[in-house]
């Protein structure tokens, strides 16, 4: 038996770097994995991944920002596969920005994306898991929701909320059998970090120096933050709820 055999998932942002390695894990582990993202393509070729690979996977296209969206794709999941036990809320974008120059549309994309997307998401699923019983959040936070860095007040701002929002939705359902827990990983190799990266100095000169600011001396894999998911989203973890699980390679222990 799998460590989720037989759950259903969703993963949002499930089309690139750590939602696709988490709905691939989940899969392997034996959940049935929707794989949400505004990307339709690349949602696609995640599921391609997991039934090539003998697990079981559906596309569920997505834009999160859009309230009547995430409740649609709940719907949806909940009238296919009769319940939705666990939801990853993981998609996310980051626009990097000297602040006093930042745009509304920056902004406002930002919190859109990172925290109502979220939200949104969280309320639609709540009333399926309280029938069913249970269920396991997990939101993708990061380092930036603890210590911030250059260019990245308005991500930051974005991630610090969804460490509030896991607590407090930890808090009110914490007698409902439902958990919710948030991940705060380092730096990760994968697309998000590209345009930070440019106006660090370059990919090639973060990686360089990483050492400085992340001690294990290299950026992590998206598979060891789907590992974490894993964890959390099974119920290896039924102790956990309102927890801030930091996956970041020592960067927060400065
Ligand atoms: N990579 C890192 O270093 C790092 C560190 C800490 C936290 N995180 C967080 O991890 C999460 C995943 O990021 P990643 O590193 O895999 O980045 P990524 O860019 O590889 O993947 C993000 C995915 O989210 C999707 N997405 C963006 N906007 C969306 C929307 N409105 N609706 C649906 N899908 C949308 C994108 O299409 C993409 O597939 C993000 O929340 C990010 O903030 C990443």
């Amino acid at each position: 038996m799998g460590r989720v055999e037989g759950k259903v998932a969703l993963v949002t942002g499930a089309g690139s770097g750590i939602g696709a390695a988490s709905a691939i894990r989940l899969a392997e582990e034996g959940a049935i994995v929707y794989c949400g993202d505004i990307n339709r393509d690349s949602a696609a070729a995640t599921v391609v991944e997991i039934l090539s690979a003998g697990g079981k996977a559906f596309a569920a296209p997505l834009d999160i920002s859009s309230s009547s969206e995430c409740d649609a794709v709940i719907a949806k999941i909940v009238a296919e596969s009769g319940k939705i036990d666990i939801l990853v809320n993981n998609a996310g974008v980051n626009l990097p920005s000297v602040f006093h120059e930042t745009t509304n549309e920056a902004i406002d994309k930002t919190l859109n994306v990172n925290v109502k997307g979220a939200m949104y998401l969280t309320r639609a699923s709540l009333p399926h898991m309280l029938a069913a019983g249970g269920g396991s959040i997990v939101n993708m936070s990061s380092v930036n929701g603890i210590v911030s860095e250059p260019f990245l007040s308005v991500y930051s701002a974005s991630k610090g909320a969804i460490v509030m929002f896991t607590k407090g939705i930890a808090l009110d359902y914490a007698k409902k059998g439902i958990r919710c827990n948030a991940i705060c990983p380092g730096w990760v190799d994968t697309p998000i970090n590209y345009a930070h990266a440019e106006m660090l100095g370059g990919l090639d000169h973060v990686y360089k120096t990483i050492d400085s600011f992340q001690p294990i001396g290299r950026p992590g894999t998206s598979r060891e933050i789907a590992n974490v998911v894993l964890f959390l989203a099974s119920d290896e973890s039924s102790f956990m709820t309102g927890s801030i699980v930091s996956a970041d390679g020592g960067m927060t222990a400065q």
